[in-house]
């Protein structure tokens, strides 16, 4: 039975790959930071199913203890400072975790078991003021915030400890997923939330930044799924997730909406606080690489994705108005 490490495993991607490798057989041990309140709702209905091992991407020696404890054959690195706007708030916080957290994952791996297949969770983002339209493996980067900076960084390290020191270390540069577990502040499950929110008159309206930014939006559960693979391939590489469809916040909220059977336009309010110093206008991605190489291709079309999200948003608040957990 092989050992997975997940870091990040209490967070919307952590916690689909983890149903993933205990499906597949894995021993999975789920790496989770400190924090004065759990923050484990995610994998409550897995905390039987896998390991949970302390430790944060601030602290090195934490890192080296938990490869040692566990002696993981693969590792996803999927911790991070991961909200874009919270990354010019706090730059220096998301470089060290975003950035340098991987340096110190990477420098675990030399210091306790080379031979462990490291996944690095990249992003998007890196395109930034995008270079070519779609964005493949060989699109430059233009990063357009301190986070996407930081995945840069993230980014290159990882490649470059593959070609100095031989690891077997993958970069995915993953598009945008989504899904009922997305954290809150998010602008699709921000939108899903407040159509089911605002169909069952707990709220009126939401507030919104740039209606015409585009995303490539997919769903993490197929995601998760490209991560695996490309652990599993004879060679290490860097690998685009995308579904090669985009759309933008405003259609995204046609259909949030139109699912409750609301008209947006009556809902969204311009919010100023959202707009940010430096935008991504348009991301779109071209997966052929992991369509051909890895035989990986997504699931879940962007209309279904979004109305199971209100859809699990509806049954959350009705949950929780009946006191339910
Ligand atoms: P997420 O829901 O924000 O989860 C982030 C995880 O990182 C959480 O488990 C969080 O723990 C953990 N974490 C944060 N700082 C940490 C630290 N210092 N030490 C240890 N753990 C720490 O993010 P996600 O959407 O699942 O994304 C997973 C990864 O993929 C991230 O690296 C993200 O940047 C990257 N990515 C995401 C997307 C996307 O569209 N979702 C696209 C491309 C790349 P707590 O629960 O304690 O906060
Ligand atoms: N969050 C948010 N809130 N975004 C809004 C809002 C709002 O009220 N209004 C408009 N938007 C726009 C943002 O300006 C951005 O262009 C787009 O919606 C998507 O924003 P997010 O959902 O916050 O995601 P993101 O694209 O910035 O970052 C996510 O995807 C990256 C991959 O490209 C995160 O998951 C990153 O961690 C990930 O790397």
């Amino acid at each position: 039975m092989p050992t997975a490490l997940i870091t990040g495993v209490t967070g919307q991607a952590g916690s689909y790959l983890a149903e993933l490798l205990h499906r597949k057989g894995y021993r999975v041990v789920g790496m989770h930071r400190r924090t004065s309140t759990p923050t484990t709702g995610r994998i409550a209905h897995l905390l039987e199913q896998i390991e949970i091992a302390q430790g944060d991407l601030h602290d090195q020696l934490s890192l080296i203890d938990a490869l040692k404890q566990y002696q993981p054959d693969e590792i996803y690195n999927l911790a991070a400072q991961s909200f874009v706007p919270t990354s010019w708030n706090q730059p220096v916080l998301t470089a060290e975790a975003t950035a340098l957290g991987v340096t110190r994952m990477l420098e675990a791996v030399r210091a306790v078991d080379p031979s462990v297949r490291f996944y690095q969770a990249s992003s998007s983002e890196m395109f930034g003021k995008v270079r070519e339209v779609p964005q493949t493996e060989s699109t430059p980067f233009h990063p357009r915030s301190p986070y996407g900076v930081a995945k840069t960084y993230g980014h290159f390290i990882t490649v470059n400890y593959r070609e100095s020191y031989d690891l077997f270390a993958c970069s995915g540069i993953l598009f945008n997923h989504e899904s009922p577990r997305r954290g809150l502040e998010f602008v699709t499950r921000k939108v899903s939330h407040a159509a089911a929110s605002i169909k069952l008159e707990v709220q009126d309206t939401v507030g919104l930044g740039n209606l015409e930014a585009s995303r490539d939006w997919g769903f993490a559960g197929d995601y998760v799924e490209a991560m695996w693979l490309m652990l599993q391939h004879d060679s290490p590489g860097d690998y685009v997730v995308a579904t090669g469809t985009a759309h933008t916040v405003r259609e995204m909220c046609e259909i949030a909406f139109g699912h409750v059977g609301l008209d947006f336009e009556d809902h969204v309010v311009s919010d100023p606080n959202m707009v940010r110093p430096a935008e991504v206008e348009h991301l779109i991605g071209d997966a052929s690489k992991a369509r051909n190489v890895l035989g990986w291709q997504p699931r879940v079309g962007f209309k279904e994705l979004i109305e199971m999200m209100v859809d699990a948003d509806l049954e959350l608040i009705e949950r929780t108005s009946r006191n339910e957990t």
